[in-house]
């Protein structure tokens, strides 16, 4: 990173982390150890020790269900609010090394409310995080409550309804869609966005990942959302990278995330230039930074050393993520 300098200080915007996909190896062992929790993906004869935590963490991971598995096995060592604000604050502390200046988080509300954790608990540890970062940092960040496409629509509807409060004072900012996603089309929640959105929530949803571009147009076309995570299956039809540009649709593409789940091989086969070419917009973001192998810089650098963008195409990256940011126009303008 230190032969990018120009990537290293340019101001960044994060919208896709996963709170829960930042819990390192020494994370966990202090969370396990704090909560007396075992880890569960160690041996009883052979307690978990930092290499081996993280090898396990380390890249590739066979498919996005087996991360997925291991991502919902580690969560079990976040019980109490200072634990959720531990784990926010770490991220953003090392988010700002990086030059990110503003950060959307995401948390699966319901991986923590099915195994007894309040949602209020989880929410305020992350506010707390969040202020500190704001008044040490001058790092701006919201907070995105994903719901779990795999788990009942009955049960993100009460989520939503348990989180309204949040929503109200700004807690919670939006709500996205996320885990599993091939069998599970983003049209069945159509109704839960259509909530959401009453609520005053803003709303973006995981698509053209770990299923194809008709699950992009189908998050446009039922939910209604102005951003995608993901997304990068969308190249796959012209009609709806056309459609993507003319809208001004956000794409949250996580480059790191998608050659360690093996949904490209190399990051030379992202859609970027085909992107940047076609006027559609995208951030670069982390995704699980803990289980990726790597942060938000390394993210721009992998971009980099893959299609060696010239600084008016970053410049366009840059603007991007700052316009499609869940935050007034003021705050734009400070960024810009
Ligand atoms: N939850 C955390 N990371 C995810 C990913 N890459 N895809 C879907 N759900 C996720
Ligand atoms: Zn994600």
């Amino acid at each position: 990173t230190t032969h990018h300098p120009f990537l290293s200080a340019f101001p960044k915007c994060e919208h896709h982390i996963h709170l829960e996909g930042a819990l390192t190896a020494p994370l966990l062992l202090a969370l396990s150890a704090k909560n007396n929790i075992p880890l569960p993906s160690s041996s009883p004869d052979q307690p978990p020790t930092l290499d081996s935590l993280t090898a396990l963490l380390s890249p590739p991971h066979s498919s996005l269900q087996a991360f997925l598995t291991l991502y919902e096995a580690h969560q079990t060592v976040l019980r109490t609010a200072s634990d959720f604000d531990l784990l926010a604050w770490t991220y953003l502390r090392r988010a700002h090394a990086d030059h990110v200046v503003h950060a959307e988080l995401s948390l699966d509300a319901q991986a923590h409310t099915a195994r007894g954790v309040a949602l209020s608990a989880a929410i305020d540890g992350v506010s707390a995080a969040r202020r500190r970062a704001e008044a040490e940092l001058g790092v701006s960040s919201r907070l995105v409550l994903c719901f779990q496409r795999d788990r009942p629509v009955a049960d993100a509807l009460r989520t939503l309804r348990e989180a309204a409060p949040h929503l109200a004072s700004g807690a919670v900012a939006g709500v996205g869609l996320d885990s599993c996603e091939a069998g599970f089309p983003p049209g069945a929640f159509a109704g839960v966005f259509a909530e959401a959105a009453r609520l005053g929530a803003r709303t973006t949803a995981h698509a053209g990942e770990g299923a194809g571009w008709d699950y992009v147009r189908d998050a446009v076309e039922r939910l209604g959302v102005a951003r995608i995570d993901h997304g990068v299956r969308a190249a796959e039809s012209a009609e709806l990278v056309a459609r993507l540009a003319a809208a001004g649709t956000l794409l949250t593409v996580c480059p790191l995330s998608n050659v360690s789940l093996g949904c490209v091989a190399a990051v030379r086969e992202l859609p970027v230039r085909r992107f940047l070419d076609a006027g559609v917009r995208f951030s670069i973001n982390s995704d699980d930074p803990a289980y990726f192998g790597g942060y938000l810089l390394d993210n721009y650098v992998a971009v980099q050393e893959a299609f060696g963008l010239s600084v008016g195409e970053w410049g366009v990256i840059g603007r991007a993520s700052i316009e499609g940011s869940w935050v007034d126009g003021g705050r734009k303008r400070e960024m810009l």
